[in-house]
């Protein structure tokens, strides 16, 4: 081997063991990234609306008044925030959400976190068309809202000060469920986390984190393989896969798509932003801690044809799971955007 070849062999096998997450000098992990790599671990300057329902402060007003609103079920006892709550990063802390009779029922109540950025398929298993489509299923569902979508029509018709906000949010006072749909779905997408000590980090506070949670980032990306579906600086791929949590029935996408091997057992990823704010974990609750998740993951899921290439077992050492731990936990923002009283203006708050 020529000794430029070999020096240049041996520049690719430094970058490749950066990239493959082996720990280093921990400042050496993000000095090492070019400004693009950095970029996609950035949040957003503006959240996007979608061309046929944009922002407006009134929509975003009225969407408010209803996701917290009793009015949209049956016996009035019930409504949106009952199972997303903001405190709760926006879930409700159960391993399985509260039917009206109080069992369980057979989800858990995700996050509502960055549903600005998801264009797939939402709900664990991908049942929702977008976030317009979620409204009307906890709303009119037995066991849930337990309201008629006619009768949520006319209670809101009857109430003077909501024919007003109706009017002005859509310019004409009439409640129908397109728009009850629209404006719910605007308050939604300004549901963004605050700043974490990881976003600090990224924009170049070497001390916003630990150490160890800056190895955990670096296994994250790396030999953790937690990025291939944890992508971006939401933490998701907005996809589907089997991680080894659903069994028997539980089939998640395998529902819709009855063809496809890889979709059975496969369910959404979640954001990954927050995340410790709302134990218990997964579609089911299944998983109490973020160190089960980890040790999940590490045992490599459950080997069947479903399984995701991209889940095999680990083997970290007991430091590497409690770096990868650190750095989850550095997702956490210290405060939240207070939507319960903020006064929407002309343009939609920024991220
Ligand atoms: C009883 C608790 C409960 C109530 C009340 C409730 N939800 Fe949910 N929500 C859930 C559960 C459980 C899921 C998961 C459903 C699924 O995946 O099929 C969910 C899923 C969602 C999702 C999809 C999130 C994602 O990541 O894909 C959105 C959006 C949502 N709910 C909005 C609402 C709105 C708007 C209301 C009021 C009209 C509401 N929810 C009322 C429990 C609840
Ligand atoms: C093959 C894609 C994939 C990979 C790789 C992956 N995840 Fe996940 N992750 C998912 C999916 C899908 C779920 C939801 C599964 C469910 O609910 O049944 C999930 C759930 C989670 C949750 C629970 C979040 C919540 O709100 O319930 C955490 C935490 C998590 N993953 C962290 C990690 C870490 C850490 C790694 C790397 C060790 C990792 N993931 C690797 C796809 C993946």
């Amino acid at each position: 081997m020529r000794p430029s070849v070999r020096r240049k062999a041996c520049v690719v096998a430094v970058a490749l063991a950066g990239f493959l997450g082996f720990p280093g000098p921990p400042r050496t992990i993000l000095a090492s990234w070019d400004g693009e790599r950095r970029a996609a671990y950035r949040v957003p300057a503006e959240i996007p609306f979608p061309a046929d329902n944009p922002y407006s402060a009134a929509k975003a007003e009225l969407g408010r008044r209803l996701f917290f609103d009793p009015i949209l079920s049956g016996d009035r006892t019930r409504a949106c925030v009952t199972c997303h709550l903001p405190d709760l990063a926006w879930g409700d802390g159960r391993s399985r959400a509260a039917a009206l009779d109080q069992t369980d029922m057979d989800l858990r109540s995700p996050t509502l976190l960055n549903m600005a950025w998801q264009d797939g398929p939402l709900g664990w298993d991908g049942k929702f068309r977008d976030l317009e489509a979620v409204t009307p299923v906890p709303l009119m569902a037995p066991a849930n809202m337990n309201l008629t979508m006619a009768e949520a029509v006319e209670r809101l018709s009857e109430d003077e000060s909501y024919r007003a906000a109706f009017a002005a949010a859509f310019r004409d006072p009439e409640v129908t469920p397109e728009r009850l749909e629209a404006a719910i779905a605007t308050f939604e997408r300004l549901i963004v986390p605050g700043t974490s000590p990881f976003d600090r980090w990224i924009a170049g506070d070497d001390e916003a984190i630990a150490a160890s949670a800056q190895r955990g980032f670096a296994l994250f990306n790396g030999r953790a393989g937690c990025a291939g579906c944890h992508s971006g600086w939401s933490f998701t791929d907005g996809s589907f896969h089997d991680i080894g949590v659903g069994t028997g029935a539980d089939i998640g996408r395998g529902r819709f798509i009855k063809s496809s091997t890889a979709l059975r057992y496969a369910f959404k990823t979640p954001t990954l932003r927050d995340v410790a704010k709302r134990a218990p974990y997964m579609h089911d609750g299944s998983v109490a801690t973020l160190g089960q998740v980890i040790d999940l993951y590490d045992r490599g899921g459950i080997e069947r044809p479903s399984r995701s290439r991209q889940i095999r077992p680990l083997d970290l050492t007991a430091t590497e799971k409690a770096d990868v731990l650190a750095f989850l936990e550095a997702l956490s923002s210290s405060s939240r955007p207070d939507l319960a009283s903020a006064t929407f203006g002309d343009v939609p708050p920024t991220p």
